[in-house]
């Protein structure tokens, strides 16, 4: 490795203003629970006046974001993944801010800054980039480290010698030796990693998941330099005090989780598909917390058995009602950090563009709002999306932890917020005025057209009353891809008459109803949404707006308020431009293909096996036709649906989308093709094993 260009870190940040207050700050210099410290622990700087800059050279958050505070300089950086750049806002920001920019190989997903250098994930092409500053805070690459597709999520250890990295799209997470600038080890776990944490000891490191209940467990206490961890999932029930009874939930969007100081507690933000409340069609937003010494849920499952209970017929004075009142404190979290002097999370709520503090002791931490901090601004009256500060994507604390940073990934804004101190009851009083937010323009929108602006504004925004009720588009297609659930489309009786709607688990419907719902998957959008048209499972939409427009309608409890052509088309029509323009792919492999998959393909274009007869290759393996295949029994789940006929899906990107089918009762491409019995879907009968292997290896291709 080259050696590092030195930093001279002649303006401290905060230094010596409260740094060394809290006996819980987060360099862990507290109370006792210092058996991990090792000899190469950071200086104490309790109690000291003088300046503390030994303290700043080290890294204080180990975990990376798509906004970080700088090391032993006063910088911001943010990984602008629209942009493909990476900033440098110095502090404190003021309009006038000089602030730098690096022009990136592929969209950046986190930043990880540490003394003289940053580092930052890149997703396509998949790297992790090393970037040296300057004492001007000039940026410049030093090294790239090629790693499995689709770079995301970034921890580094303890000793900063190892970074973990996980890649999204490939469901891989690998180990990057800093010093050598060398990927040690890639090692598989499930669908769509995203954060990662690693423990101050190095022993473990656990890493959220985009889809799914669990999250997983890496022990790297015996990897060696190419020996890769061992991987064991660890099941997180979501909001389990909120979920039907005897009822483990699916979960979504888990891009982030952090650990307490004393690391016995890991903090999950997510989403609970399904969880109980008032009018609660999608779930709830949580945040799940484990007991790392055991790997264990805190909070405990509701008893089997429990009587369904709905609000609206719970007698008054009920102790523990569930479902209650918000049907959800907050929307499609994405970030969250621990603030460790108030023993309280902060979690970044896309949908509705807040930031919440919730108090971090907890069981279920996200039934404990103290606060939420509008940080939206601007919303026009037509189209109720924030002009200002919309989707908050990224959190950074300073020193002090007085003062929050937000990066708000639709409008390309920084906010500066002034978090009061509100210690030692931690609730602030009734009548204490918001924090002000002040906010910076970073960058316009890249795609240069207001309607796709706006569109992408749409995406992310779960308040606008027309396009859903409660979830953005990017609830449950985030970034464009999906959430690997299969929602229940059910008629039921809601406040304003009979309706037809989303339901994320049959228990969301009114249980006096009996209805189940018929089962809907949630398909990718990125990269799949060129055709004109039909859309929809059952190719019912003849073009992308109308499905648009038809969705608009499901994703809510009830009808639709404002419910006019005028106000469908203006949002559809916009939100189509930012479908087709605005997001991004996954990777597609462009390697040659070897020779299993060479003869996969054979097979797949063979006329006597069919597969390019619906899914034709030349227009993205579908012929966007409706089928009426053989009827498979109906799942326990759902209601039976006598529409029989499931447009033939695309199958780009059919490696990296389980589960499959309109009812995702495929779990994986290997069993569709075992389970093809009967020849329902091309004949597969009489291929061989080796050949059946060979048409699923073309299949992960595509
Ligand atoms: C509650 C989860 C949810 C939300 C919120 C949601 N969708 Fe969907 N989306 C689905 C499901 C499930 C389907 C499949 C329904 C069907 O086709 O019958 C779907 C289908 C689609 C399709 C059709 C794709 C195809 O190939 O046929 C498009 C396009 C789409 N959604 C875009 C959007 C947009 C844009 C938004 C925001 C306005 C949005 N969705 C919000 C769950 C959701
Ligand atoms: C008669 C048209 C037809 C033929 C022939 C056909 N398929 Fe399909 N395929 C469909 C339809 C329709 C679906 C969706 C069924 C559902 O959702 O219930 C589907 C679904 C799939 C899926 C799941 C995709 C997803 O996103 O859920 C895969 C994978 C697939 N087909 C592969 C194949 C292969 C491999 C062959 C050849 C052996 C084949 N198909 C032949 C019509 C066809």
């Amino acid at each position: 490795m080259r050696p590092l260009p030195a930093l001279l870190a002649s303006s401290l940040l905060g230094a010596g203003l409260g740094a060394g207050c809290s006996s819980d700050s987060s360099t862990g210099a507290g109370t006792g629970s210092s058996t991990a410290a090792s000899a190469s622990a950071a200086p104490l700087d309790a109690a000291t006046s003088a300046p503390v800059a030994p303290t700043s050279a080290r890294v204080a958050v180990r975990q990376g974001g798509a906004l970080a505070r700088g090391v032993g300089e006063a910088a911001l950086y943010v990984a602008d993944e629209d942009h493909r750049a990476l900033r440098r806002v110095a502090l404190p920001i003021r309009a006038d801010s000089p602030s730098r920019s690096l022009e990136l190989p592929g969209q950046p997903a986190q930043v990880l800054p540490m003394a003289g250098r940053v580092l930052v994930t890149i997703r396509d092409p998949s790297l992790l980039l090393v970037v040296a500053v300057d004492a001007k805070g000039d940026l410049s690459e030093t090294a790239r480290v090629e790693l499995p597709p689709d770079a995301w999520g970034l921890a580094l250890t303890k000793d900063e010698k190892t970074a973990l990295v996980t890649s999204a799209w490939a469901a891989q997470v690998s180990a990057v030796d800093l010093g050598a600038n060398e990927k040690q080890w890639s090692v598989s776990v499930g669908r769509e990693p995203r954060g990662v944490v690693v423990r101050e000891d190095g022993s473990v490191a656990y890493v959220t998941h985009l889809v799914g209940a669990s999250i997983s467990r890496l022990d790297l206490a015996g990897a060696g330099a190419t020996e890769p961890p061992k991987v064991t999932p660890v099941l997180l029930p979501p909001a389990p005090l909120r979920s039907p009874s005897g009822v483990t939930l699916n979960a979504s969007l888990g891009y982030a989780a952090v650990l307490s100081t004393d690391e016995s507690r890991l903090y999950v933000a997510r989403h609970a598909l399904g969880a109980l409340g008032e009018e609660s069609w999608f779930g709830a937003s949580t945040v799940d917390v484990l007991l790392t010494a055991g790997d264990t849920p805190l909070a405990p499952r509701r008893h089997d058995r429990l009587p369904f209970l709905r609000a609206d017929k719970a007698p008054t004075g009920t102790e523990l009602i569930v479902p209650g009142k918000p049907v959800s404190p907050f929307t499609q979290p994405r970030a969250i950090a621990y603030r460790a002097s108030t023993r309280t999370l902060l979690v970044a709520s896309e949908g509705d563009d807040t930031v919440i503090e919730v108090d971090a002791l907890g069981l279920d931490p996200s039934r404990g709002v103290l606060r939420k901090l509008q940080v939206g601004s601007g919303y026009d009256p037509n189209l109720p999306v924030a002009s200002t500060c919309g989707a908050p994507t990224g959190l950074a604390l300073s020193e002090d932890e007085r003062t929050l940073w937000i990066w708000c990934r639709s409008t390309y804004d920084l906010a500066t917020v002034a978090l009061d101190a509100f210690a030692p009851d931690r609730t602030p009083p009734a009548d204490a005025p918001p924090p002000e937010v002040s906010v910076v323009r970073l960058a316009e929108d890249p795609l240069g057209d207001a309607d796709v602006a706006i569109g992408r504004r749409l995406f992310y925004n779960a308040t606008d009353k027309v396009t859903s009720g409660g979830l953005a588009c990017a609830g449950c297609h985030p970034e464009g891809r999906d959430d690997g659930h299969v929602w229940h489309e059910a008629k039921f009786n809601t406040k304003d008459g009979t309706q037809l709607n989303f339901v994320g688990h049959q228990a969301n419907i009114p249980a006096e109803e009996g209805v189940r719902g018929v089962p809907r998957r949630t398909p990718m959008l990125a990269g799949m949404v060129a055709a004109a048209g039909p859309y929809g499972w059952h190719g019912e939409s003849a073009d992308l707006p109308s499905r648009l427009n038809a969705g608009f309608g499901l994703h809510r409890w009830g009808g639709m308020p404002e419910h006019q052509a005028a106000n469908l088309s203006a949002r559809s029509g916009r939100l189509t431009e930012f479908l087709r323009r605005g997001l991004k792919a996954p990777p597609a492999v462009t390697r040659e293909l070897d020779a299993t998959e060479k003869r996969g393909r054979e097979i797949f274009s063979d006329p006597d096996v069919g597969c390019a007869q619906c899914h034709v290759p030349e227009t993205g393996y579908t012929n966007r036709v409706a089928y009426p295949l053989k009827k498979l029994p109906t799942l326990a789940a759902f209601d039976d649906e006598e529409k029989a006929a499931f447009k033939t899906p695309s199958l780009k990107f059919v490696g990296g989308r389980a589960p499959y089918f309109h009812d995702g009762r495929a779990a994986s491409l290997e069993w569709i093709i075992n389970n093809n019995t009967d020849d329902r879907m091309g004949s597969t009968k009489s291929l061989s094993g080796p050949d059946r292997a060979a048409l699923v290896a073309f299949l992960r291709t595509l």
